[in-house]
């Protein structure tokens, strides 16, 4: 295995079904090294409105989950959260929401602007779906990044997923993305119920034809109060195999450890940064909002934002990774 090998649907079919997938994860690993280096980057995510307009059938967000007590952080407690985060260290902020029409492109630009203004932060936006121009216009406002997951690339998982719609505008948003010059991020969920290895295959290989400068690869987590209830959760294993494998597709992207991820290896040993990635993500959502965006069920840290951030130094330090 070299780098940025060009492998086929049916080679990573093939690899995903490994016995032994140790000698991929090593290689994915180096690749990782070599690449960008023992840095482990903190983003700080403000999770800034849990309203959505759309019934995804995993998220607990959805529509019609009528028991979300649904908020909305004004401009003014988004640029302080910022600023605060900047203080306490971090030097990207991911900020995202459901598909919140309050929040028009001119009103998130505004705040994308006064942000830069008050910080030297580079932005990512995460609120979903929008037209080339929306996109456009926000990029002008500063925004450096933009993340939006295709979230499975199955068109007819896609349909029975997403009523509201279609994985081919899905992949235009993304393609839309990148040629406006925003450093883009994709990703899909795994274990989703009738996806396969052969998905995962198409998965990978869609984050690298657009080609994604970020992925984040998670486990499904089946939310109680969402259709898919009743499914069986996404594997850990089966997830950091295809972060594995997006490193080897894209040696440079940057990869975060999901927090999904986290969720479901917290009573694991083995090391979440160890199959190639080398981002995390810190809620720095304040603590009254922050349990009311559950996406799928997690325990939530009631830290505070400069001690979280000081406890996970820590930990990256001890796995012999820089954290930055
Ligand atoms: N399990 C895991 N990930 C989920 N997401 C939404 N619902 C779930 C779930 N039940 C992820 C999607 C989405 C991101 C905001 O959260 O990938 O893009
Ligand atoms: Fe809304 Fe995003 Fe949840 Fe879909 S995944 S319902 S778009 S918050």
């Amino acid at each position: 295995m070299g780098n940025n090998p060009a492998l086929s649907a049916g080679e990573l079919e093939e690899l995903l079904a490994l016995e032994d997938f140790s000698p991929v994860y090593r290689r994915a690993n180096e690749v990782r090294r070599e690449q960008v280096g023992d840095t482990v980057h903190i983003r700080a995510i403000l999770e800034f409105s849990n309203v959505c307009k759309r019934n995804c059938a995993y998220c607990g967000l959805r529509a019609a989950h009528a028991g979300v007590e649904r908020y909305r952080m004004t401009p003014e407690e988004m640029v302080d959260t910022a600023v605060e985060a900047h203080r306490a260290g971090y030097r990207t902020l991911v900020m995202q929401s459901g598909e919140d029409p309050w929040y028009t492109p001119e009103l998130l630009g505004q705040i994308v602007r006064e942000i830069k203004a008050r910080t030297d932060m580079a932005i990512t936006l995460s609120c979903g779906e929008m037209s080339k121009a929306d996109y456009a216009h926000l990029r002008a406002c500063g925004a450096d990044r933009y993340l939006l997951k295709h979230e499975t690339a199955d068109p007819e998982l896609y349909a029975t997923l997403h009523p509201d719609g279609t994985l081919e505008n899905r992949l235009r948003c993304l393609r839309d993305l990148k040629a406006l010059g925003y450093e883009t991020g994709g990703g899909f969920m795994v274990g989703l119920p009738g996806q396969t290895n052969a998905t995962l295959a198409q998965d990978l290989l869609t984050l690298a034809s657009i080609p994604c400068d970020m992925a984040g690869i998670g486990p499904f987590l089946p939310h109680p109060d969402t259709p898919l209830r009743g499914s069986a959760p996404g594997s850990t294993e089966v997830t950091k195999r295809c972060v594995a494998l997006t490193r080897l597709l894209l040696p440079r992207a940057n990869l975060p450890a999901t927090t999904a991820l986290g969720v479901r290896s917290a009573g694991e040993k083995s090391d979440v940064f160890s199959c190639g990635a080398n981002v995390v993500m810190l809620k720095v959502t304040p603590t009254c909002y922050k349990r009311k965006y559950e996406i799928y069920p997690a325990p939530l840290p009631d830290t505070h934002i400069a001690q979280q951030r000081r406890t996970l130094d820590e930990q990256i330090r001890a796995l012999g990774r820089i954290p930055c």
